[in-house]
């Protein structure tokens, strides 16, 4: 099974950028506990700043037998439709991932512009939420989204 990792804007920074917020571990440390928490899946990671390659990026899933996506699109969560679209347009689920909980901060943070294209939404769990994620894909056997 292959599940495809991906992060948005500003998450190449995780270890440095708010620490108060989004904790010390780096990506480089998530993707390594991820593998070693399921060394049965090839897990695959990709992050850009850029809305449109996170776009090209998910297309590309579309045909390389990706059983699921996990999902933390940084700030484009909250304004992107264009990610949304291309949420709906894949057979495998995504579940939007978030750090932090988002709902306890700003209020331009409480509304996801992706979640109702997504399986499902985890946030708030710090870099765990990923492990959660993977989880939840890994029991659902990559099955596709009830659209
Ligand atoms: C985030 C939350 C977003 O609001 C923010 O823009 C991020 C990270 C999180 O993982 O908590 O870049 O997605």
């Amino acid at each position: 099974m292959k599940i495809l990792i991906m992060n948005g804007p500003n998450l190449n920074l995780l270890g440095e950028r708010e620490p108060g917020i989004y904790g010390r571990g780096t990506m480089d440390d998530c993707m390594e506990g991820l593998r070693r928490a399921f060394p049965e899946v090839e897990l695959v990671y990709y992050q850009s700043n850029v809305e449109g390659f996170l776009i090209d990026r998910l297309q590309q899933a579309r045909s390389e037998g990706v059983a699921g996506v996990v999902l933390n699109a940084g700030a484009y969560t909250h304004t992107s439709v264009a990610l949304h679209d291309c949420i709906r347009s894949l057979q495998m689920p995504v579940v939007e991932v978030h750090i932090s909980n988002v709902h306890r901060r700003e209020e331009f943070r409480h509304r996801s512009m992706i979640s109702a294209a997504c399986a499902g939404v985890i946030c708030g769990f710090g870099l765990d939420s990923y492990r959660l994620a993977v989880s939840a894909i890994v029991q659902a056997g990559g099955e596709g989204r009830e659209a």
